[in-house]
């Protein structure tokens, strides 16, 4: 029987198969009842293609730009914590793969490597994303390393100002495994003692990190603070409405990501694809609009482009082909995924990213 990998779904119940529970609970739970996790990829399966025949698509071109940065395809790397716990090499042999494909991958704040062993792997194009800590002098250091480090732009996540009740880690009392750390924080704060506290507190380990360090006061005024304090694009990852896109456009940000953080902070929101078309339309082509969240297939990276996002972000994939075979797993999920979209872009007709359109997809609200 041939055990050759032919989509990036596999990966999952291979990494079951490979990780301890505890971290494998860890990168695929939702929150609560998972309903939004699951609606994540139900909402993509909804959607209908249109495609359209007797194109001449003998020569296909997935390349884009993308803050002006030009990448080998619209399909780019979310921001996931801890890979050291996937793989031995975490987030270092994630960045050498994604800089080998000529894409994006956004550092976590909570990674096992810091920004300047990720700097060190070689060029490549990086985005470090950034929680607000109540200490604000911890915050404002992470932004000044990040700008040395030769990151592109801040991505803000603004959906977590607590952690979302993820019960698989609650029942597992989920611990970062005892020889590693979130690189970044370290110097910045007594990493191994902070984590030694919270070792004696029931639960989650994640959630008792977000509990005592995040600021949960963050709020639309501490977004302007972000841009005064660098000269960096900030974007904003998190928003799943119209009202707060027009907030983040009156805010000056660069671009905004539709995200529900992997289904992982408040269940029962919708799928993300269920809501980038009205945020698209909100923000009317003034900053790129991008999404995550349960893109698996080249068709989903389709479909989100034909709803007007400038590009897609995959976050779980990752991990999981991390832990079944490091750098070359998450070469192989990225591979997989630029395949599929390309043999997408055939099917339907379509030579360049930029001939995508709104027709070509069919969604439920349309009465065709
Ligand atoms: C995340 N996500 C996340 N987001 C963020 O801004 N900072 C982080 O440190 C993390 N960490 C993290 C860990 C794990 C295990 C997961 C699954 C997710 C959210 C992530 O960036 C992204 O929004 C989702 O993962 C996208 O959904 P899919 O592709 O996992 O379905």
């Amino acid at each position: 029987m041939s055990t050759e990998i032919v989509n990036v779904d596999e990966y999952e119940a291979l990494a079951q198969r490979r990780m301890p529970k505890m971290a494998f609970d860890f990168f695929s739970s939702g929150s609560e009842d998972q309903v939004t996790l699951r609606e994540n990829r139900a909402a993509f399966t909804r959607i209908r293609l249109r495609p359209r025949i007797l194109v001449d698509v003998s020569n296909i071109d997935v390349t884009t730009s993308v803050l002006g940065f030009k990448i080998a395809m619209p399909i780019m790397v979310a921001p996931t914590a801890l890979h050291k716990m996937a793989h031995p090499d975490g987030e270092l042999a994630t960045v050498r793969a994604v800089s080998a494909a000529n894409t994006i991958m956004i550092l976590s704040a909570s990674a096992t490597c810091s920004m300047e062993e990720i700097a060190a792997t070689g060029p490549g194009l990086r985005l470090f994303q950034l929680y607000v800590y109540k200490d604000r002098n911890i915050t404002r250091t992470l932004v000044r390393r990040a700008e040395q480090a030769g990151f592109k732009a801040i991505v803000l996540t603004v959906d977590t100002p607590r952690l979302g009740r993820r019960e698989a880690d609650i029942k597992n009392r989920f611990k970062i495994p005892s020889h590693l750390s979130y690189k970044n924080m370290e110097g910045l704060m007594n990493v191994n003692k902070e984590i030694d506290k919270m070792n004696k507190t029931s639960g989650s380990e994640a959630a008792a990190w977000v509990d005592n360090h995040f600021d949960r006061s963050l709020n639309w005024k501490d977004v302007k603070w972000l841009q005064s304090i660098t000269k960096l694009p900030v974007l904003v990852k998190g928003i799943l409405t119209a009202e707060d896109a027009v907030l983040a456009l009156q805010a000056g940000v660069a671009g905004i990501m539709v995200s529900n953080h992997g289904a992982r902070q408040l269940d029962h929101v919708p799928a993300t694809i269920s809501v980038l078309e009205e945020i698209v339309k909100a923000v009317a082509g003034r900053v790129p609009v991008f999404l995550d969240g349960g893109v698996r297939r080249g068709t989903d990276v389709f479909k989100a482009l034909a709803l007007g996002a400038s590009g897609v972000f995959i976050g779980r994939p990752i991990p999981y082909a991390l832990s079944v075979d490091g750098e070359a797993g998450v070469t192989k999920v990225l591979q997989m995924l630029r395949d599929e979209f390309e043999l997408t872009m055939a099917l339907m007709g379509v030579c360049s990213v930029k001939e995508i359109r709104r027709q070509h997809v069919q969604t439920e609200q349309d009465s065709v």
